[in-house]
Parts: structure tokens; C-alpha cells; sequence
């Protein structure tokens, strides 16, 4: 276990006692949980935009005039994102799932690193870079046919076959709409949360970044584990600026630790 202070040690009992008295817990998370599995964030330190302008690599509108340059930057990102394992980060908010402390992920990833460590519930509000669609007809390709496309075609954008437009992964762009269901559900689940856990995200993106608010609306709290600060710290319950990748195992270890506390294993003649 990395060394943690005392005070994120009395931070992460505070987070693990406000999880086990809440009713709907949810975990709301961002490309920082994903980092320690080598795949960069946006806006943290050397993040992806910090690189290439989103207005002209990640926005609707570049794409349509030029989606070569998405495609140029998708051949730099995407390998990482496609080989990337999930880390102890998602493996603990597999276990909160597990352990029916939090009822879902709302997740901005595109990675599916969540779904690989065994959550169930995840609802990806930001698309998913493994599924793609032709911008003109709507066919739908997988991954591994897109693969085989640019290895054969040689040349960006992959086209279509059947109406040879060029084909956009499923994710999000600035400038377009999210999927309806998905950002529906979010509000809902976000307004009905008594505890959002916040992790690895700068909530610097609407709609997504106002989901918090739904909960504190109703008088939930919120639990903030992120390296950078963000606007809703002076708001939040509990704020714990250090790695996801040490803080979420650590709170479910303490979860584990108040359970057994709290409900000692049944002794022999009990049963
Ligand atoms: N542990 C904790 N925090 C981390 C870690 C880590 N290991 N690594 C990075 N961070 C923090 C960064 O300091 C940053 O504040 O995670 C945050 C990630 O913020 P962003 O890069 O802005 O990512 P995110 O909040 O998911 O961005 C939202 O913006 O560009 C769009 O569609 C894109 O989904 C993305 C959306
Ligand atoms: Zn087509």
C-alpha cells in the first residue's frame, strides 16, 4: 500500500463512511483514472489537448471539412487506448460495484477500461473509441474491419465501402450532441444520488461537468479524488488530491475495514 498521509488516511475514512451510509451511491469518472494506464488525459499535465487544438482534432465541425486531421490524431492516441489494461483505479470501482456501494458509472472515457476490469453498469456519455460509423450512411463498422481498411487503403479517412464517406469512431466531438439516453439517465442517476464519487476528471466539460450539481441539488455529497483541484471543490464533502490509482483501493480497503468492524463475522454458536 503507497504511503499515504494522515490527513488523505483521515480523508478516506470520511469518503468510506459517507459510501456505506448512502442508499445510491454513483461513481462519475474522467480520462485521469485512465492515466495510470498509459492512456493521457486532455488537460492534465502534458494532456492531449495541451498538444493538438481540440478545435481543430476533436470538433465536429474540422472534421467534416478535413477528418483527416482527427484520423492523424486518432493514429497517435489510438494504439494506447486499444492496448491499454484497466489499473487498480477501475478494479476498485469494480469491487464498490460488487460490494452494492455504488449503483453505476457515468463515465466521459472512451476506453471500455472500466466494462475490462468488471463493472456492469457504465454508462458512456462520451461514445466508445471501439465501435465507428460511416458519416454518410450510418453503417456501422467494427474495430478490427476499420484496422484492416487503413492497413489495405493505406490513407485517411477510411471510407465507407457502401457509400465511401469517411468513417468517424463513435465518440463524441466537440460540437455534437451526446447520446440522448445515456446523458438522460446521467441526470436522473445524478439527481437520485445521496453520494457521487468524482474521479479523475477536471469537470471542466459540459453537460457533464453540471451533472454534480443535480446531486447537491438534493442534498447529496459529493467525494472528489483528483490530482488537480476543480470548481466544485469548495462544494464537495470530501477533496483528495492524489492518484485514483492509490485512492480508490485504499477506500475500499477502509470500506472493508468499518464493514467488519461494524458487522463481525457471525461466531459459531450464533448460526
Ligand atoms: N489520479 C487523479 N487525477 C488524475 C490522474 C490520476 N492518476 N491523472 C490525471 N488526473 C487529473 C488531471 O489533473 C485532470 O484534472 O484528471 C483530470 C482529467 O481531466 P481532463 O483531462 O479534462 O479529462 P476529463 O475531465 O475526462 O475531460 C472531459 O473533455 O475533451 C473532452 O471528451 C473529452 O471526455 C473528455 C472531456
Ligand atoms: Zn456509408
Amino acid at each position: 500500500m503507497k504511503i499515504l498521509r494522515l490527513l488523505e488516511r483521515k480523508q478516506i475514512h470520511q469518503a468510506a463512511e459517507l459510501l456505506i451510509n448512502s442508499s445510491h451511491a454513483i461513481a462519475l469518472t474522467g480520462a485521469g483514472v485512465s492515466t495510470e494506464s498509459g492512456i493521457p488525459d486532455f488537460r492534465g499535465e502534458g494532456g492531449i489537448w495541451e498538444k493538438y487544438k481540440p478545435e481543430i482534432y476533436g470538433n465536429i465541425k474540422s472534421f467534416i471539412k478535413d477528418p483527416s486531421k482527427f484520423w492523424k490524431l486518432a493514429e497517435k492516441v489510438a494504439p494506447k487506448l486499444f492496448t491499454a489494461e484497466p489499473n487498480e483505479g477501475h478494479y476498485a470501482l469494480a469491487e464498490l460495484e460488487d460490494m452494492g456501494i455504488i449503483d453505476a458509472i457515468i463515465t466521459q472515457n472512451i476506453d471500455e477500461l472500466h466494462q475490462k476490469a468488471g463493472n456492469v453498469i457504465v454508462y458512456e456519455v462520451h461514445g466508445n473509441i471501439n465501435r465507428f460509423t460511416c458519416f454518410g450512411c450510418r453503417a456501422s463498422y467494427t474495430k478490427d474491419q476499420v484496422m484492416r481498411k487503413l492497413k489495405k487503403e493505406k490513407n485517411y479517412p477510411p471510407r465507407c465501402d457502401m457509400c465511401s464517406a469517411p468513417l468517424k469512431p463513435s465518440v463524441v466531438l466537440f460540437g455534437e450532441s451526446l447520446p440522448t439516453f445515456e446523458i438522460y439517465q446521467s441526470q436522473a442517476l445524478a439527481e437520485k444520488s445521496d453520494v457521487m464519487l468524482i474521479a479523475g476528471s477536471s469537470l471542466s466539460v459540459d453537460p457533464v461537468a453540471d451533472l454534480p450539481r443535480y446531486t447537491l441539488s438534493n442534498g447529496g455529497k459529493l467525494i472528489i479524488i483528483n490530482e488537480e483541484p476543480t470548481y466544485l471543490d469548495d462544494k464537495a464533502e470530501v477533496v483528495i488530491q492524489h492518484k485514483t490509482g492509490t485512492i480508490l483501493p485504499a477506500l475500499v480497503e477502509e470500506i472493508k475495514k468499518i464493514k467488519s468492524m461494524r458487522e463481525p463475522t457471525e461466531s459459531p454458536e450464533e448460526e
